[in-house]
């Protein structure tokens, strides 16, 4: 007899026995169609990755004739697609004469992103100011990295040499600060600070999600430039964890592209999107300064499947996805209504206490027990119950959504309809008004 997937396998970020979710059979767009025979709208493109809808034809095509090809070379040898995805990447950031190190996800791209910054830097154990309501992985040490309050007992940041900042957190500013602007420039300060706390010559790096992340914040304009900036004068390496915010999710190929050169990182991390998740990829991206100190010394890293090149393959469809279906000016374009759409939300029900996103699909919905004091409905990172049950209100309707203590976090698939957009909209809408009446 078959034995129940709740039964044998263990889930992430779930109490194993009260695990009760569905399973997806297929899907297509921003539809995933359930064993059950429903079929569900992705409102939040499952971990924020399937960028490119499910089942995107050109990603199964790419799949399928690379497996037929190759299906692996060990990464000691050369592979086509990892060099022609390696190429593509550098070309779209503009890193020439950069490098990749390709990873099997995200986590393992901050990993190797930090253990490079470290040689690069001459710091081999150099510090590296992170800061507090991130998320960097679950991994030992990107846990470490991340400023993650379900995690913070079992982690011990200082044993890895990482330093946490106050976020820039404008609607619950950790400075004090009551507009955007003050908020931004005092959070990049505390990092400018923290870099001179702990002395310029013994910190390797910097690692910050430049826009999007699942923590809900999305920085003031001023931050990311400012944090370049202060980085910069210290020489010490900026490394931007762009593996959910890259790939249209904010509206530009790579987040940090919004602030032009004035943005630019040392070192950027990928995943998610860099396959549209059809298969397991991550990247870390070194410019080309980075890429030279490192040149002529052995890299003491690896990973049996690292640049696999079915995932490089199905890399290089996505990249072409993106460019061809114009996915990221769209994602730009629709993230400004959307916006403009949960504003209009927020007029009408009192419980949402700041929205917050337009520069991509990739928007918040923050709830408050009350505006006046934005007192939370829940301690931190506890969801109010009546969130939990509008989440499992709108999936009975059809509509899938994710929820991060008190915020509901909307990321659908780029390829979204407009039409499916405003229907989860108004699904919203009303079990908004069914759960948090006036
Ligand atoms: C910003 C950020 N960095 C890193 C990760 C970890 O990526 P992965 O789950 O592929 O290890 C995530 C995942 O949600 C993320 O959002």
């Amino acid at each position: 007899m078959a034995i129940a997937e709740r039964d044998c396998v263990l889930h992430s970020w779930s109490v194993q026995s009260d695990w009760d979710a569905p399973t997806v059979v297929g899907g297509r767009g921003a539809r995933l169609h359930l064993a059950d025979g429903r079929e569900i709208l992705d409102l939040s493109s499952l971990a924020e990755c399937s960028n490119l809808g499910h089942q995107h034809p050109r990603l199964v095509e790419a799949i399928r004739a690379q497996a037929e090809r190759l299906c692996f070379v060990t990464n000691a040898w050369g592979a086509e697609p990892r060099a022609q995805l390696a190429q593509a990447l550098l070309e779209r950031s503009g890193f020439a004469g950069g490098r990749v190190y390709f990873t099997l996800g995200g986590a393992d791209a901050n990993e190797n992103a930090v253990k490079i910054a470290r040689q690069a830097s001459r710091r081999p154990r150099g510090a590296v100011i992170a800061r507090d309501r991130s998320y960097h992985g679950a991994s030992h040490m990107a846990m470490a990295l991340s400023g993650d309050s379900r995690t913070r007992d079992q982690v011990d940041p200082a044993a890895f040499n990482i330093h946490h900042v106050p976020p820039p957190y404008a609607y619950r500013c950790p400075f004090g600060s009551t507009d955007a602007d003050t908020c931004g420039e005092r959070a990049a300060q505390a990092v400018a600070d923290g870099i001179d706390g702990l002395g310029p010559e013994h910190v390797a790096a910097v690692i910050m999600e430049p826009n999007a992340g699942t923590n809900g914040i999305v920085a003031p304009d001023n931050y990311w430039p400012a944090l370049r900036r202060h980085t910069a004068q210290r020489e010490v390496l900026l490394i931007a964890d762009e593996v959910m915010s890259a790939f249209g999710r904010c509206g530009e190929w790579f987040a940090w592209q919004r602030h032009g050169e004035a943005g630019r990182p040392d070192l950027m991390t990928l995943a998610k999107g860099l396959t549209g998740a059809a298969l397991p990829l991550g990247a870390v991206v070194l410019s080309a300064q980075v890429a030279a100190r490192i040149e002529h010394e052995m890299l003491y890293t690896g990973l049996t499947y690292c640049g696999h090149p079915l995932a490089c393959a199905a890399g290089l469809a996505a990249l072409a996805a993106y460019a061809e279906d114009d996915l990221i000016a769209r994602s730009r374009r629709l993230g400004v209504e959307l916006l403009a759409q949960l504003q209009r939300l927020q007029a009408r029900h009192a419980v949402i206490g700041d929205v917050r996103g337009g520069h991509g699909l990739f928007a918040v919905i923050e709830l408050v027990a009350d505006r006046a004091t934005r007192a939370m409905p829940a301690p931190w990172p506890q969801s109010p119950p009546a969130l939990r049950a509008l989440v499992d209100a709108a999936m009975a309707e059809g509509v899938s959504l994710a929820i991060r203590g008190n915020l509901i976090l909307l990321a659908p698939p780029l390829v979204i309809a407009e039409d499916e957009l405003a229907d989860a909209l108004a699904v919203i809408d009303r079990l908004l008004s069914r759960f948090f009446p006036a």
